[in-house]
């Protein structure tokens, strides 16, 4: 931060002319937000000094923190050297070559090719675009349409709103008439009377009623992530996912996993599909793969799909300016080296994720929460009034916006998704520092009990 520049003044330039994303504009014109100036390790802090415990990761990607020198070098280093060339017009670039590899190497066996984008959602665009072109390739135009879940996150672009299932998008949004949805695993909030299990398959079997109503000659694919991050970090009861494995089996349409926030060691494995046992014939990735310090996303093609485009399937007409970006390339790099010395997600899946698990399972008891549901290093904590009724503390989830200011008063920077607690801290932390997490979320928690009289 350039340092002759103060707070206030910054603060003023930035309310009169940046619009932010997911933000209320005319609320932050007038109040404006906090102006982050450095982070270290696990910690973040604002241009006031004011430091907090990053419980999110950023915004679940800084999986190794804040302070990973050898990405940081690898970055500068490329920049001096080759800081941008395009991969158009048969060039490439040592940095995409040598990323596309090992890439191939940390994912599941049956993916060997890599398609770069900037993005999540430009990943996720480029999963429509490429399941289009298989099924063209194969004869089958007809199969274009694609079954996602109400409230999945997949992005922002048109195509990644369509896809997601946010309702607050969909109405501002004309989205794309070739996207239908089916209802999310959510056991807590949409399970009423059943029991997990029986909920989980109920839904899952959703997927083979729409594949039914809409005709499978007319399906090309259906996509979901492992754990739905954003709608809440919601986690599928046991029974879901192997009744959609065998619904996919069955049936000619492809399976696309939205690893953008599970992969990269955040389920306990290096992707959400091995924790679930699932073989994806796409996979979008983004986020953690540069630990967050360059933008970059990207698809893996399973062979079963490359095989098609491979084979005289001519131009895929499809690319973006930045698709292999040499120095996006480099920090992933980077980062997969990072992961690999460190085996961070061998230990953080093995050591500190069942202790964080374990240690947010005790807020259970606490009098405002409802559910703890997680796995690995992400979670969340459902706030209720009534545990029996499940009724919320407040309405339009303002309980849980109370709870997420106070926590980030008191030191913690934790997020909101209706009325849950959400969090996905660093895979770097240690269990003593989870403690630290858990102890300042369950401070917040006594703090919002006490202001709704509960
Ligand atoms: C599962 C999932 N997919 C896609 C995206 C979109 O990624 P991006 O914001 O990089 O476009 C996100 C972002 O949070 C995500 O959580």
């Amino acid at each position: 931060m350039n340092m002759t520049v103060d707070t206030s003044t910054l603060r003023q330039l930035d309310q009169a002319h940046h619009l932010h994303p997911f933000t209320d504009l005319q609320d932050y014109s007038e109040h404006g937000g906090r102006i982050m100036s450095r982070a270290e390790h696990i910690y973040i802090y604002d241009s006031d000094g004011h430091r907090m415990l990053d419980g999110m990761s950023g915004l679940w990607c800084c999986n190794l923190g804040y302070s990973q020198k050898g990405i940081i070098e690898a970055i500068y280093s490329q920049l001096q050297e080759l800081p941008y060339y395009n991969n158009f017009f048969q060039c490439s670039n040592q940095p995409a070559a040598e990323l596309a590899r090992a890439l191939v190497e940390v994912t599941p066996a049956h993916f060997n090719h890599v398609f770069f984008t900037n993005s999540g959602s430009e990943a996720n665009d480029t999963n429509l675009r490429l399941a289009h072109r298989y099924y063209q390739l194969q004869g089958k135009p007809e199969k274009k349409l694609i079954i996602s879940r109400k409230n999945a996150y997949h992005g922002s672009t048109i195509a990644a709103a369509s896809l997601g299932g946010m309702g607050p998008m969909h109405k501002q949004t004309n989205g794309l008439d070739y996207v239908h949805h089916i209802n999310q695993p959510h056991w807590f909030d949409e399970g009423a009377d059943e029991s997990p299990e029986e909920f989980g398959l109920r839904v899952a079997r959703e997927l083979e009623a729409k594949i039914e109503e809409l005709g499978e000659e007319n399906v090309a694919a259906f996509i979901a992530e492992p754990v739905q991050g954003a709608g809440g970090v919601i986690v599928p009861p046991d029974s879901y996912w192997p009744e959609i494995r065998r619904i996919c089996d069955e049936r000619d349409i492809l399976l696309i996993m939205d690893e953008v926030i599970c992969g990269f060691g955040r389920t306990g494995n290096w992707f959400g599909c091995e924790t679930y046992g699932l073989e994806p014939d796409l996979l979008t990735f983004a986020k953690a793969v540069t630990n967050g310090y360059m933008p970059l996303g990207g698809v893996m093609v399973s062979d079963r799909i490359s095989d098609v485009l491979l084979s005289g399937g001519g131009e895929f007409a499809h690319g973006l300016t930045y698709s292999g970006h040499p120095v996006a390339c480099a920090a992933g790099l980077a980062t997969i080296q990072a992961l690999r010395d460190s085996n961070v997600i061998q230990t953080s899946g093995t050591e500190v994720a069942p202790h964080f698990q374990a240690r947010l399972r005790e807020l259970e008891d606490h009098r405002i929460v409802g559910q703890v549901r997680g796995r690995g290093m992400f979670a969340a904590v459902e706030l209720v009034r009534d545990k029996g009724s499940r009724e919320r503390l407040a309405p339009e989830s303002e309980g849980a916006v109370f709870c997420r200011n106070t926590a980030n008063a008191g030191g913690l920077m934790v997020r909101q998704t209706g009325d849950a607690m959400i969090m996905a801290p660093p895979l770097v932390c240690n269990t003593q520092e989870i403690d630290s997490l858990v102890d300042m979320l369950g401070e917040a928690l006594d703090k919002t009990a006490a202001h709704y009289g509960v």
